[in-house]
């Protein structure tokens, strides 16, 4: 398997150069667009990297697996009230259907939708941003993680469009709490800096039936398991989730910083990092990794 992972990492190296990183905050304009980063960690807890794997990048929407996730823990299936389950065919950011469909954000995965889903965990925690990254910690065993205050406060001094759609939802009573509160814990969430080994081990409970690699105990029941899987599949790389399903085929959510985590299901989880992405947010050479990992998954053997 390693071999097989850095034969992969070479081969996504090729797409280093096309696409562009993030520009909407200076914090993460200034990423290395060369980086590639690769990690599996398979449900028999080995863990096997190649290139980036270690440094720590922004997660931005990988977080709104989290955010999901622990909501679905606090609140069951109430949350469902407060947002849909369905592909918005719609930029992340978009505010358009907001209007229209009275401040229900379609899925969990839209700015909006996670900005919801925050608002259940800032009702359900004392404190939860520390909260967040207290989870993160033991999620993936390494206390070292910490949110990046400088991503932090550049999101927060570029909220307008984020601000925008809390107060929308807010005018429709579907924010419970104080808008700038929702929105830096929101914030603080994408802002939380993990490797590629990190979010590996951190969403190994997806491919596990909802138990934890670094955890001793269950974290969700396998019924949620296999529901939080399903909403990544069709929603989890915004307007280009069919394009992925088509291409990858598995369960995925990835993030601005370049991320992308996937999922086999009783198998692994794998996470692909590169900077630089394509118009739809989405890492240029992760998203190729990922295709190069799901057309030779066939070759191998079934233990692996
Ligand atoms: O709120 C935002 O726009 C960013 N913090 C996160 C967006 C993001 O990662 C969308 N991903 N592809």
């Amino acid at each position: 398997m390693q071999g097989w992972i850095e034969d992969i990492h070479a081969r996504a190296r090729t797409r280093l150069g096309s696409g562009h990183v993030a520009s909407y905050i200076p914090a993460l304009a200034r990423q290395d667009p060369e980086r590639l980063g690769i990690a599996v960690c398979t449900n028999a807890g080995e863990l096997y990297a190649a290139g980036d794997a270690e440094i720590p990048f922004s997660i931005q929407s990988i977080a709104k697996v989290l955010l999901l996730t622990l909501a679905l823990r606090t609140h069951g299936e109430g949350l469902w009230e407060r947002v849909g389950l369905n592909p918005s065919g719609m930029p992340f950011n978009s505010l358009a259907q907001l209007e229209a469909e009275r401040g229900k954000p379609r899925n969990p995965f839209i700015n909006a939708g996670a900005i919801v889903v925050t608002d259940r965990l800032v009702s359900a925690f004392a404190t939860p941003p520390k909260h967040l990254r207290d989870v993160a910690r033991r999620l993936s065993g390494n206390d070292a993680i910490l949110i990046d205050d400088g991503v932090l406060a550049s999101e927060w001094q570029h909220r307008s469009r984020n601000a925008a759609a809390a107060y929308l939802m807010k005018a429709f009573g579907n924010l419970d709490n104080e808008v700038d509160e929702v929105l830096h814990t929101y914030f603080s969430c994408c802002a939380l800096a993990m490797s590629c080994k990190d979010l590996a081990i951190a969403l190994s409970f997806l491919a596990a039936g909802g138990q934890a690699q670094a955890m001793d105990e269950r974290f969700v029941s396998p019924g949620l398991t296999r529901r939080i899987n399903s909403i990544m599949s069709t929603c989890g790389l915004y307007d280009a989730a069919g394009d992925f399903a088509y291409r990858v085929g598995l369960p995925a959510k990835s993030g601005v910083g370049g991320g992308i985590v996937a999922v086999v299901p009783g198998r692994m989880t794998i996470c692909a990092w590169s900077p630089a992405l394509d118009e739809s947010g989405n890492s240029v050479a992760a998203q190729y990794a990922l295709e190069l990992f799901a057309e030779e998954f066939d070759q191998m053997p079934p233990s692996g």
